[in-house]
């Protein structure tokens, strides 16, 4: 237990302090005369209205690109996530052979495939940004050619920890060299003469199953990840909907055990992305904290290995209907209809996270607004995110006033049912979650809530202000008074 915050103690010197730090981050922007672009302030609404889309799935849009990558003749993909981190991905299928091109009056992507096994050497450093499933899954296509390639990206990416798939990746055959821990900048010493293997996750991480069954393709013989619980399964259904045999079995103790069988032909199809659950995640939150709110988010994917806050959200009393539920792309997908009201503390067990992995940001930033104690369990995962993650969300809450205890592992946050104190800056260390999370606090917190530098927010959800402020949020860039528009 690292950090406890005594909300009565410290309250008022918090708020003045908070308020102090966003009108000198305020003060600077004005002397140097130009708005300081990435600093973007959340401030309080009464409630939000209306209906919006969702952003295409980001998991999903890094698939179909890379199966379209790895099959023959030309794929065509619907609704494709235009962040920043796919179109790294995209940049880096082009760098290994395959035409990626984008038609963007009708918003379809195509791709014409180089094929299993058929990637030539990329020319230069694969340069991935912010992206750590361009870098994980890449790796396990870029492992089974026989040639070396470079990956690099960001300093978030730089400081992501890669052994978890360098190490089975080398079991197959493969040679890496790295920093230290394996980190990125890395060189990958491939191989098209790779042994199949049976491999036990130590950790549940869909990105490192996703990179050992894409090597798996090169690799003659059955390659076999045995998950210790389930995590998102979008590499196997985009994958058998290209034409691979994938086997899935239950594993002994829960999980799965998922078996791709070497050097398929993958044929060409046309994917429709269903949108993101973890974006649609925000909106749904900002609606949730405010009573009065009643918003619709459209073709969000519900797919249960993806839903995790969704129940979450259900159990603290949410009013969340799935309606319109149908198929698309393969993906069980749904409109999501939330209707504001009082929210009550849980306790999240740790057999939910794989689930939810990427949705604690902003659950704490709903539990935050609940009436009692929230506790999340389970999130050593956490820490090997964009950011060391649940520090990021306890220095968040800690700047706003929220009463919280940060575990190794945990996270416990106690809401008061009113809304926090806000006035904090917030550090997002390039975590686009963290940076989307603290604004939607800021939109129900008493004092207006900033964040440092939201860059990175176009990695995952480009136009995410737009977005929430249709929906009658106030969310804009720091260039006057905190009583001002937005
Ligand atoms: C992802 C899996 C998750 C998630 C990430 C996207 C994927 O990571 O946090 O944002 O697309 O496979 P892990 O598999 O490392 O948990």
């Amino acid at each position: 237990m690292s950090r406890v915050f005594h909300p009565v103690k410290t309250k008022f010197r918090h708020a003045t302090s908070a308020a102090r730090r966003i009108s000198a981050v305020l003060r600077e922007a004005k002397l140097s005369n130009r708005p300081s672009a990435t600093r973007i302030v959340a401030r309080s609404v009464p409630c939000l209205q209306g209906r919006a889309r969702a952003p295409g799935d980001k998991s999903v849009s890094h698939r179909a690109l890379m199966v379209g990558a790895l099959a023959l003749g030309e794929t065509t993909v619907q609704g494709l996530l235009q962040g920043e981190d796919v179109l790294c991905t995209a940049a880096a299928l082009r760098a290994l052979g395959a035409e990626v091109t984008r038609e963007p009056e009708r918003g379809l992507w195509r791709i014409r495939g180089f094929g299993v096994g058929g990637a030539r050497e990329p020319g230069n450093v694969l340069e991935l940004g912010n992206s750590g499933t361009s870098a994980r899954l890449l790796a396990g296509i870029l492992a089974s050619h026989p040639f070396t390639s470079f990956m690099s990206g960001d300093a978030s990416l730089r400081s992501r920890p890669m052994k978890r798939v360098t190490d089975p990746l080398s079991r197959m055959g493969a040679r890496f060299e790295g920093r230290e821990g394996g980190r990125l900048p890395l060189a990958i010493v491939g191989t098209d003469e790779m042994v199949p293997i049976e491999y036990r996750l130590p950790v549940a991480s869909a990105q490192v199953k996703s990179a050992i069954l894409l090597a798996g393709l090169n690799t003659a013989g059955e390659t076999t990840v045995i998950e210790p619980a389930a995590t998102r399964d979008h590499t196997e259904r985009l994958l058998r909907h290209f034409g691979a045999e994938i086997h899935v079995a239950p594993a002994e103790g829960g999980g799965k055990r998922i078996t791709v069988v070497g050097w398929p032909e993958l044929k060409a199809r046309a994917i429709v992305v269903p949108g993101d659950p973890s974006s649609a995640a925000f909106a749904v939150v900002a609606a949730a904290i405010r009573p009065g709110s009643d918003v619709t988010i459209e073709h969000v994917c519900i797919n249960p290995l993806r839903a995790g806050l969704y129940q979450t959200l259900r159990e603290m009393g949410a009013d969340i209907v799935f309606e319109n539920q149908r198929e698309v792309g393969g993906e069980p997908v749904a409109d999501l209809h939330v209707r504001g009201g009082g929210l009550t503390g849980v306790e999240v067990p740790p057999e939910r996270a794989p689930s939810m992995i990427d949705e604690y940001p902003i659950l704490a930033v709903a539990a935050a607004c609940a009436e009692g104690t929230t506790r999340m369990l389970g999130l050593g995962e956490l820490r090997a995110k964009e950011s060391d993650r649940l520090s990021s969300v306890a220095a968040g809450l800690q700047a706003n006033g929220v009463s919280h205890e940060m575990g190794a592992d945990s996270l416990t946050v106690r809401g008061s049912g009113s809304p926090p104190a806000g006035g904090g800056l917030v550090t997002t260390h390039l975590d686009h979650r963290i940076a989307m999370a603290f604004l939607v606090l800021g939109l129900a917190a008493r004092e207006p809530v900033a964040i440092d530098d939201g860059s990175a927010i176009d990695t995952s959800f480009p136009g995410f202000a737009d977005l929430m402020n249709r929906l009658g949020a106030r969310i804009g860039p720091i260039s006057g008074s905190l009583s001002g528009a937005p």
